[in-house]
């Protein structure tokens, strides 16, 4: 037997294995967090551990997404990792335990009276969640709480938990997981409070996945899912541990328009001859134009980057994570902004999207996107000892994803012109669409009409949540606007235009 130590943000702990076992089977059978990008396919190098000691040997795939000076300081990639010898090693931020992030924010003042009800968004990547109170016709929002998805471990996007799936123990797994993550928030949240409902919004893969369905239609064309419409269980049917509530889960329209995108549409006023757009700026880029008549949707698989996935120093929005830069002359960083002011550690989603609009405007990144021959090889740095660097295969990234996104817009749009924008999602509340016009993600048909809604997913969960509350005649009349939202939706297969091709590469150009 060999001694493991491991050292995360929740402190050091140390275990026994056999040599030869993996240490994500170590990290399992202790119940340790941790997060694998591809699913741990050895593809994108974003599980990295760093060994202080025992480093285990180099092996192929490390040399494809570590430096030579890394794997000397004891960089390994956590889902290749077999151990060999005693060691002690470092799980670093990227696999640090976002539930720490967990914060509850009183929003009204409780009473005791009226009743009670929780709206959720089941996100890929986190789980929102919010108290609602429902008292004489008005809701209020009590409190909010959200926590990371713990099936971050089976990938970070839905294709790596799809194909994660196949594997029977793997899916259980993941509806054990997402359940337990919902039960922890529904507890934080509810203190000793009746209960009278609980509605869940998500993509169609998420509640797929936490009802236990078959997801392998939903990973191959043509993209057939299991069931799509609202269902309305007892809550113990699909949350083994809560009793005598209804649990409603929100109706979704595709593979990949799913209830989050309707639950966004719903808090949005349809008013006849009035177009708008909504843009859901996740993994999936999930859009919707209504022209004042019609409902077209589409999604547009821009992959994790705007989540900061896929990016070589890229991680989650917490505290130390480049948020916003600006580029001074002669390339020098003019500002550099960390979340909560912390040195920094890595690079959030709107900061990747600055980086690189930054760039773009200081002439480091030419039309199409190539890097500098200064900053070719290495990376353009950010960080005066060059530990976060921002890399040519970065950059590539950022145009594929902004590609998707525009030309999802341009499809959905042919031509007319919205009269107000609506961006959704997590980053979608941080950007500011100045700071990124040099991207060239938005058309000209964005410019100032741009409002970013937050997370308009658990919005439209909660806003049905309080319809639920409200009695049988609020409720049935929500159900009938979703049902009509996803009636009235017609799916754009962005693939499927004899233009795409033409026109996806075109957009990938600043
Ligand atoms: S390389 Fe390990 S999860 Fe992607």
């Amino acid at each position: 037997m060999i001694s493991v130590t491991i050292i995360s943000k929740s402190g050091r702990f140390q275990t026994s294995a056999r040599a030869g076992t993996r240490l994500r089977a170590v990290l399992d059978k202790e119940g340790i967090d941790y997060s694998l990008p591809c699913g741990g396919e050895g593809k994108c190098g974003g599980c990295k551990v760093r060994f202080l000691e025992g480093a285990p040997m180099s092996y192929v795939w490390e040399e494809a997404h570590l430096s030579e000076k890394e794997q000397a300081q004891g960089y390994r990639i956590l889902c290749r990792t077999v151990l060999d010898s005693d060691c002690v090693l470092e799980l670093g931020e990227m696999h640090s335990d976002l539930s720490e992030l967990k914060t509850i924010e009183v929003g009204g003042r409780d009473n005791g009276q009226g009743t009670y009800g929780i709206a959720v968004d089941l996100g890929t990547t986190t789980i929102g969640a919010c108290l609602i109170k429902q008292e004489t016709g008005a809701y209020e929002v009590l409190a909010s709480a959200a926590t990371q998805n713990h099936q971050r471990k089976y990938g970070s996007d839905v294709i790596s938990r799809i194909a994660a799936a196949e594997d029977e123990a793997a899916s259980e797994d993941m509806e054990r997981l997402a359940a337990a993550d919902i039960e922890a928030l529904v507890k934080e949240l509810a203190g000793d409070r009746d209960l009278k409902t609980i509605t869940i919004a998500g993509n169609t893969t998420m509640l797929h996945l936490l009802n236990g369905y078959d997801v392998s239609g939903l990973g191959r064309y043509p993209y057939t899912p299991h069931a799509l419409g609202s269902v309305k269980w007892p809550t113990d049917i699909v949350l083994k541990n809560i009793e005598n509530l209804t649990l409603c889960e929100l109706p979704g329209i595709s593979a990949f328009v799913g209830a989050d995108i309707v639950a966004g549409l719903y808090t949005i006023p349809f008013e006849e001859g009035k177009k708008f757009f909504f843009l859901d700026l996740g993994t999936n880029g999930e859009m919707a134009f209504y022209d004042g008549e019609r409902l077209k949707v589409t999604s547009a698989a821009a992959g994790p980057v705007f989540e900061a996935g896929g990016i070589s120093s890229g991680m989650a929005s917490v505290p130390g994570a480049i948020s916003h830069v600006e580029i001074g002359p002669g390339g020098s960083i003019a500002r550099l902004k960390t979340i909560e002011d912390k040195a920094p550690v890595g690079i959030c989603g709107t900061g990747v999207m600055e980086i690189t609009s930054e760039l773009v405007r200081c002439g480091i990144i030419d039309e199409t996107g190539l890097l500098s021959d200064e900053y070719f090889d290495e990376g353009f740095p950010l960080t005066e000892d060059g530990s976060i660097r921002f890399t040519q295969q970065d950059i590539r990234n950022v145009q594929l994803a902004k590609a998707a996104i525009f030309t999802g817009i341009q499809a959905l749009l042919e031509g007319e012109v919205p009269d107000k924008v609506y961006i959704a999602g997590g980053f979608g509340s941080n950007i500011d669409p100045d700071k990124i016009a040099n991207l060239k993600m938005f058309p000209g048909a964005f410019d100032g009409k741009i409002a970013c809604v937050g997370n308009t997913a658990l919005k439209g969960a909660a806003k049905y949540t309080a319809a639920v509350l409200s009695g049988w005649d609020a409720e049935t009349d929500a159900d009938r606007e979703l049902q009509l939202i996803c009636e009235s939706a017609q799916v754009i297969e962005l693939a499927a235009r004899d233009s795409f091709d033409e026109e996806y590469l075109e957009a990938m150009n600043f």
